[in-house]
């Protein structure tokens, strides 16, 4: 394996995953892991990530200087060059001009890092300080008109350093970069599968569960069908799952993942049909906060009246991903915590004394979708956009009635048809409509009416963080307005939201 130690990068995730796109397993550690747990954890490399702050700058992100004693290849990025600089005898100065955004970079150097790179390449820089000074022990591989230390390399450690990217799509050719790195440098012989995690996974879960029964949330999203498939593999009908219908579902979603368990699974399902409770308690409230809040505790409420009737149930699996993991500063070499509570069964486990067993928290969002299609899974399902757990009722603006959620469920199956149809599904991250609170003047026929508008939002994101509106052709639009006004009684107004998150955000609510 290779450890990613973050020194406060964005980036630190996506070095992960590019080294695991090199068939090698990466994990992501605080920085100020010592030298020592470094030799425990006996990785085949070391990779330092950028970071925000000034290494010169008082209670800047340090690094033990052991870890350079340790014979182990490292890799320097941006503040990880730095970092490593300052720690073996160089020197890290403000740049007169801060670089920011491509710059042509000449390698002097063709061998082990920058095998197959031409003598000019773009690479991308994002730094304000810069190595002003090396250590005659260091010899430079690569340099730009304002960069004269772009790369280095040490003369008789195995210590590479680079001030640009690699990670980035805007070095081009920084995937071989850090091929080089794990694969020649290294040693890696990228041989890790998701099919080889596959086998783990299911030796391990064998092992933690024995004859114990494990229940498992189904909502009908990636996450919970990968999750539940991994253990129907694993431990068969020893597996119960909930699906709690809170009436804020798609529609015909429940007879959908209800038909797609029976497809891939027989064991054990519990359906609770809980709309009439979760309208009650929505009744009369606008607020949004307010209205995740009653669904939350609802969620909460149902699942465990449900999970107390599974006799000697044990365990409880939870769907969390890597980037939760990292997130909520849950592994104890990972990176600090900037606590981002996730769990949409939060507080479960340890009020129902269950055991927690989260079987994907290794895996990033991608690897989890190919997971699922190695597991068997069909296309459509883990290709599914993902979907809040409050559901409609953050698209149904205002209080939530049961007649409204008719009306938009009709108008998102619409909005999600004429998208598959176009072959745009795949393309858009998310698509879906909103029911605005809002009814306005029409005429139909020669009657005038006075009805529902519905707002229709499509995005592409990588991350959700952040957002762009989709780019739709027109005559799609076209098409999705007239259907909805045609066929779902009640709407005379269809709008097209296009704002970009931030300053919006996905959903309206
Ligand atoms: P926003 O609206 O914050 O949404 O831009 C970002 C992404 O998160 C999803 N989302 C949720 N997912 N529980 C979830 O499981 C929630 O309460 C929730 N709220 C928003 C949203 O659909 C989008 O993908």
């Amino acid at each position: 394996r290779i450890l990613v130690l973050d020194f406060g990068s964005q980036y630190a995730q996506l070095i992960a995953r590019r080294v695991r796109e090199q068939h090698v397993y990466c994990q992501i550690v605080r920085h100020d892991i010592t030298a020592e747990r470094i030799a425990e954890l006996a990785p085949r490399g070391v990779i330092l990530s950028g970071g925000p702050n000034s290494v010169y700058e008082e209670g800047a992100p340090q690094i033990d200087p052991a870890i350079f004693d340790l014979n182990i290849p490292v890799l320097g990025i941006c503040y990880g060059m730095q970092v490593a600089c300052q720690a073996l005898g160089g020197k890290v100065d403000n740049t007169p001009s801060r670089e920011f955004g491509r710059a042509m970079c000449e390698f002097l150097d063709h061998d082990s890092i920058f095998r197959g790179m031409k003598d000019s390449e773009q690479v991308w820089m994002s730094h304000g300080d810069q190595v002003s000074q090396i250590a005659d022990d260091f010899t430079v591989m690569a340099r730009t008109s304002t960069c004269p230390y772009a790369a280095i390399r040490h003369n008789t450690r195995p210590v590479y350093a680079m001030q640009f990217h690699p990670e980035v799509t805007h070095t081009p050719h920084g995937g071989q970069i850090l091929h080089n790195f794990v694969r020649e440098v290294c040693g890696c012989d990228g041989t890790w599968r998701l099919g080889d995690f596959a086998d783990a996974a299911v030796e391990q879960i064998r092992k933690q569960v024995g004859d114990k029964r494990v229940i498992c949330g189904l909502s009908g999203g990636v996450d919970s069908s990968v999750v539940a498939a991994l253990l129907y593999k694993a431990i068969g009908s020893q597996l119960s799952c909930i699906l709690v219908d809170n009436g804020m579902l798609r529609k015909n979603e429940q007879k959908i993942v209800i038909e797609e368990f029976s497809n891939h699974f027989k064991t054990d399902l519990h359906v609770v049909d809980a709309e009439d409770q979760f309208l009650s308690d929505l009744a009369g409230v606008e607020e949004p906060q307010e209205k995740r809040r009653r669904i939350g505790y609802a969620f909460i409420e149902c699942f465990k009246s449900e999970a107390t009737k599974i006799e000697d149930a044990h365990f409880l699996a939870q769907g969390t991903l890597y980037p939760d993991v990292i997130e909520s500063g849950a592994d104890k070499d990972g990176p600090a915590a900037t606590i981002k509570l996730h769990h949409n069964v939060g507080g479960l486990p340890e009020e129902l004394g269950f055991e927690l067993i989260e079987p994907l928290r290794d895996l990033f969002k991608d690897e989890v979708r190919r997971l699922g299609l190695e597991l068997g899974l069909p296309e459509q399902l883990v290709w599914r956009h993902p979907f809040p757990g409050p559901g409609l009722a953050v698209r149904c603006l205002g209080e939530v009635t049961r007649e409204k959620l008719v009306v938009l469920r009709e108008a998102d199956a619409i909005v999600v048809e004429e998208i598959e149809n176009a072959g745009l599904y795949r393309e858009t991250s998310q698509a879906f409509a909103v029911l605005l609170p809002v009814q306005s003047v029409g005429v139909m026929g020669d009657a005038r009416t006075y009805d529902n508008a519905v707002a229709v939002r499509c995005v592409n994101t990588d991350d959700f963080m952040t957002a762009d509106w989709s780019h739709l052709p027109y005559d799609l639009l076209a098409r999705i307005s007239t259907r909805i006004i045609n066929e779902v009684k009640g709407v005379n107004r269809v709008c097209y939201d296009i704002s970009s998150k931030p300053p919006a955000t996905i959903e309206w609510e």
